[in-house]
């Protein structure tokens, strides 16, 4: 235990705040882990188990190719697109993530920062930030945020957290339904890691008096009997539009939809949940012809380039989210790599369209795949 607090007080992320020349994701990552304390690397970096997922993820995008279509305007192309009414210039958002802390000194108000300066997208804010939603706001600045739950086993601290996400602007909740437990993530076990720093958003609202500090305590605290029961009441306390987070399954989707979300996240928590699974691209073609268009769908788990969120559009998503990108970018220039992160993906997208042949969003969701297995 002493030596658990000992590297608490020791972990020391980097400060850096710098513009960002990014030739692609993974080289991002590499430098990544030049900057970043070991644990803090492996709790970023990792996959549960075998990381077999984590590999998955990336693999799959070439399960399916990208048909060049030629003879075809492509002089300007517009990547803008709306989400439940809100106006994103890119399809892609960032991901709900825990633990900005670990990546830089800036935490939550860092990338939120980097978010507000890119400009146009949307902030999921995970309810175990390292930051209030005050610190978080000071780099927002007004900017789209979501709030992303994982719901306590007491029903008063649901309604706590929501009550202040609401107040602070929140226009969409998330329900993160793949971690009652946490996977097996064995290069934490290896590193004995420990969360660093505090979960103020939910922490300070449980009963036994825990402090800021106390991440192992809000971990116990997690309701472990998630249900639709869950979505309906997300959704009649919030009034907010509710999207469930994890969902890898068309069955799944429907009994969402029909609980009364109002979008579906498909991702499978970026390999860090259930070792084993396919990568999350491969379940989303299913996922989209069953729900036909009912709500949309937000994709994550393995976008890096802009040939990802292009094929994740063909094959059913709406827009993508982003993690461990924003946290190696993070990592490596604080706000300013958020935005230069934004920026590569807004460059790397429109070659994609350009010599895909395509000219809008609504033409990438046109488009049709190459199927290797047909
Ligand atoms: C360090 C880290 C912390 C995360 N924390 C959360 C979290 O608090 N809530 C959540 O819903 N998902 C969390 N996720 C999962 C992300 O929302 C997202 O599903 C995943 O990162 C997408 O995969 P990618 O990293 O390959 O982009 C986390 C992911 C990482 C890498």
């Amino acid at each position: 235990m002493l030596n658990e607090i000992k590297d608490k007080i020791n972990y020391s992320a980097p400060k850096d705040v710098k513009e960002l020349d990014v030739i692609n994701i993974f080289e991002l990552e590499k430098t990544a882990k030049t900057v970043l304390p070991k644990d803090g690397y492996d709790f970023i970096y990792g996959g549960a188990g075998d990381e077999y997922t984590l590999r998955n993820n990336i693999e799959a995008w070439n399960k399916k190719g990208i048909l060049q279509r030629v003879l075809a305007d492509t002089e300007n192309p517009d990547m803008s697109t709306t989400v439940l009414n809100q106006k994103l210039q890119l399809p892609v958002i960032v991901a709900p993530i825990a633990a900005h802390g670990i990546a830089h000194d800036s935490k939550e108000a860092g990338t939120a920062k980097g978010v507000a300066e890119y400009g146009g997208s949307i902030m999921s804010i995970s309810a175990y930030s390292s930051s209030n939603f005050d610190d978080i706001e000071n780099g927002l600045q007004g900017n789209n945020r979501w709030f992303q739950i994982y719901m306590s086993d007491d029903i008063e601290v649901n309604k706590n957290v929501i009550d202040e996400a609401k107040a602070v602007g929140a226009s969409a909740i998330i329900l993160t339904a793949d971690t009652n437990v946490d996977g097996r993530r064995e290069r934490n076990l290896r590193n004995k890691f420990v969360y660093p720093f505090g979960m103020p958003i939910v922490a300070r609202y449980l009963k036994d008096g825990a402090d800021d500090t106390s991440s192992e305590t809000v971990y116990s605290r997690k309701k472990l009997k998630l249900s639709v029961e869950d979505v309906e009441f997300l959704a009649n306390y919030s009034d907010l539009p509710i999207f469930v987070k994890g969902v890898q399954t068309p069955n799944d989707a429907l009994k969402a939809i029909g609980a009364g979300a109002s979008g579906i996240w498909v991702s499978n928590h970026g390999g860090r949940q259930l070792d084993g699974a396919p990568g999350s691209f491969e379940t989303l073609e299913d996922i989209s012809n069953a729900i036909q268009g009912q709500v949309p769908i937000v994709f994550d788990s393995g976008v890096r380039r802009g040939e990802h969120i292009f094929k994740a559009i063909a094959s059913g998503a709406d827009i993508v989210a982003i993690g461990r990108p924003v946290l190696y970018a993070l990592a490596n220039g604080g706000w300013k790599g958020v935005k230069s992160v934004f920026e590569y993906f807004e460059k790397d997208l429109k070659t994609v369209m350009q010599l895909a042949g395509t000219q809008t969003i609504e033409d990438i969701k046109n488009a049709q795949l190459f199927d290797y297995n047909k």
